[in-house]
């Protein structure tokens, strides 16, 4: 299939292209760059052997994305586009709303102008809010405490809503639990900008020295050692994720968790990377971070029974492999 990647440029994107391409289907990778970096395209084709069709577009201009669907004959669309920092989407709640909104809605427009029923959307599992741990699809979901959250569960609810009135419209809404890693061959990996706000950015720059410690934040949670736990999923089995979803598509709109379904806490997580890498990540005990909640991980039985999909990397190849790629990468 000719498959439209928006952000394809990105963290998860750039990956999922690898795996579509592995997988036999051609890419057409939709990104205005406003997160990530035009060389990560060469990369894509040099580490998948193939070409990708690569279109500098904001995919919130709506002319610009019909362009795309007039130009080329699309058979689904895998829709990564979108803005992700918590704490500067409360800051810039607009800016996070109409990105991550009005690109929903002008792809599914577009989709329906086009006749296009394939769409795989990221969505995250943030839209749980502070739920019972494991995390199930069945579950109502909780209010966010931010605007990026809402804007995740508001596209569900946008591509929902489309999908029961128009029953060949096929939907997978991938709520991912907490990505990291990189591929293999360390070429292509999670770069942010600026200082990290996740989790594992912040310990591979802890590793190389570019930041002093890591601040734990938080080690009076209900959980095994007091500090946050979390899902830690390595990308290329999320990237494997969206491969079963597209393959398996059904009518309606469908939700899919995509975690291990085990939890890890910050402190066995900077074990795991010292032990992956022999090499020693100082940290300090701080005050909690608003907003965070003490546990967060997927019942993910609904992907294996549904998708044929499980995650197979563990904690020590997510820190190998996210180690592999910060130790190259230029700033
Ligand atoms: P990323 O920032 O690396 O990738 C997003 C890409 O989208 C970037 O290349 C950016 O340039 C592009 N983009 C943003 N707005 C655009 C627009 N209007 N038009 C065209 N391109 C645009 O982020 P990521 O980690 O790869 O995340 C991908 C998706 O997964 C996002 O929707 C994110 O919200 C979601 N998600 C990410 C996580 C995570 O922890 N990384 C967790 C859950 C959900
Ligand atoms: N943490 C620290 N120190 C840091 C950064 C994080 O102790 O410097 C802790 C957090 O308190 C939390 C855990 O590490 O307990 C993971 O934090 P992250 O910021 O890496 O990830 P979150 O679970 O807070 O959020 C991430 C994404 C969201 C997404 C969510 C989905 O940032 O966009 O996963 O589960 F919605």
């Amino acid at each position: 299939m000719k498959i439209l990647v928006t952000g394809g440029a990105g963290y998860i994107g750039s990956h999922t292209c690898i795996a579509l391409l592995e997988a036999g289907h051609s890419v057409i990778i939709a990104d205005n760059l406003c997160n990530s970096r035009r060389d990560t395209i060469d990369k894509i084709i040099n580490i998948a052997e193939n070409e990708v069709t690569f279109l500098e577009i904001d995919v919130t201009e709506e002319q610009a994305v019909d362009v795309i669907f007039n130009n080329y004959k699309v058979d689904g669309v895998i829709h990564f586009a979108g803005l992700k920092a918590v704490g500067e989407s409360v800051d810039i709640p607009l800016t996070y709303y109409y990105n991550n909104i009005v690109s929903t809605m002008i792809l599914a427009k577009a989709c329906q102008k086009y006749g296009v029923n394939r769409f795989v959307f990221s969505s995250s599992a943030t839209v749980y809010g502070d739920n019972i741990v494991p995390f199930v699809e069945t579950m109502d979901l909780l209010p966010t405490t931010n605007p990026y959250g809402e804007t995740k569960a508001m596209s569900e609810r946008i591509l929902t809503d489309i999908a029961n009135a128009n029953p060949e419209f096929s939907v997978a809404l991938l709520r991912y639990f907490n990505p990291v890693g990189a591929h293999e061959s360390g070429l292509i990996g999670e770069a942010p900008n600026g200082i990290p706000n996740n989790l594992m950015p912040y310990v591979t720059k802890v590793a190389k020295g570019k930041l002093e410690k890591l601040r734990v934040f938080g080690n009076d949670y209900p959980t095994v050692d007091g500090t946050g736990v979390r899902d830690y999923i390595h990308v290329l089995d999320l990237a494997e994720g969206h491969v079963a979803a597209l393959d398996n598509l059904k009518e309606g709109a469908h939700v899919y968790n995509l975690g291990t379904g085990q939890g890890t806490s910050v402190l066995e997580l900077v074990k795991a990377f010292e032990e992956a890498n022999s090499i020693k990540v100082p940290y300090e005990i701080v005050d909690r971070r608003p907003g965070d909640i003490a546990s967060c991980y997927a019942d993910a039985s609904k992907a294996k029974r549904e998708l044929g999909w499980t995650a197979k990397h563990d904690i020590i190849t997510m820190c190998r492999d996210a180690w592999s790629f910060e130790k190259n990468y230029e700033d």
